[in-house]
């Protein structure tokens, strides 16, 4: 496979053509950002330790039945996944009270929700990504209704997976942010990344009763290094991968 032209380089992630047109390469960056970018750092060996955590969540995830846009992890910072059209949607499901539901509502991080909350959020530097409904979703031409039904199905059914994944490893599933695409062949499927940048995982370990962050919000919120959080994450979900005896899909030049 034959790196060329770059395609996008968005906060996270450089994006390339590959000579198959079908299959994107895609270069993981140490670049941290916040608040829409707002607050900016380079935090090294954070583009590594993403790459290998999506990496190992979609093979997970491809164990439970959930298909994704993942190719195969061909090195530390780099992995392949197909070609899609992006649906300019941020889908955030929700299963504890945190973040920008918790502050919006009034209700205090950590409270249990009765069902999970998907949500969507019309992505958009230049508004700030604005909270959108399904009917705004169909209403603007984003999604159609039978898309943004499978988009729905998808989210829950990666929720559902998460929650089984992060609880075998005693991390909580707060919350996280999915995004989702179309390929050529009219497939709706999950893309984009799953790390410690789009999820708020809390360690169920620590036992001090404080909230334990293994997420981006040690950076958001300056609580501390995330490095040593997302390193703990991946040898979890590598040691969980190893016992349950998943198929990895790596090739190391
Ligand atoms: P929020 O509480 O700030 O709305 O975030 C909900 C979840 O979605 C949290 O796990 C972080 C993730 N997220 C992103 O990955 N990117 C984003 O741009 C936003 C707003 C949230």
């Amino acid at each position: 496979m034959q790196k060329l032209d770059k395609l996008y380089e968005g906060k996270a992630k450089k994006l390339y053509a590959t000579d198959d047109p079908g299959v994107l390469w895609v270069e993981y960056m140490n670049q941290a950002t916040a608040g829409n970018g707002a607050k900016k750092a380079q935090i090294e060996g954070k583009g590594s330790l993403n790459n290998r955590i999506t990496s190992v969540l979609f093979d997970l995830l491809a164990a439970r039945g959930v298909d994704s846009h993942f190719v195969r992890r061909i090195s530390d910072t780099e992995q392949l996944v197909r070609a899609m059209d992006m649906y300019p949607l941020e889908i955030i499901m929700r299963n504890t009270a945190a973040g920008s539901f918790a502050k919006r509502y009034g209700v205090e991080e950590g409270t249990e929700l009765k069902q999970p909350i998907l949500e969507f959020c019309y992505k958009s530097d230049d508004l700030g990504d604005p909270f959108i409904n399904d009917d705004g979703i169909v209403a603007l031409g984003l999604a159609s209704k039978e898309e943004l039904d499978e988009i729905s199905r998808q989210a829950r059914a990666v929720n559902d997976a998460l929650r089984d994944i992060f609880s075998k490893i005693d991390v909580q599933l707060v919350d996280f942010k999915i995004e989702e695409g179309k390929t050529s062949d009219g497939t709706i499927l999950l893309a984009d990344e799953i790390t410690p940048d789009t999820c708020r995982l809390w360690d169920l370990r620590d036992g001090s009763g404080q909230i334990e962050h293994l997420d981006k919000d040690l950076f958001r919120r300056d609580l501390g290094n995330i490095i040593p959080a997302y390193e703990e994450i991946l040898d979890r979900l590598e040691a969980l991968a190893d016992a349950e005896g998943v198929a990895r899909r790596v090739t190391l030049a």
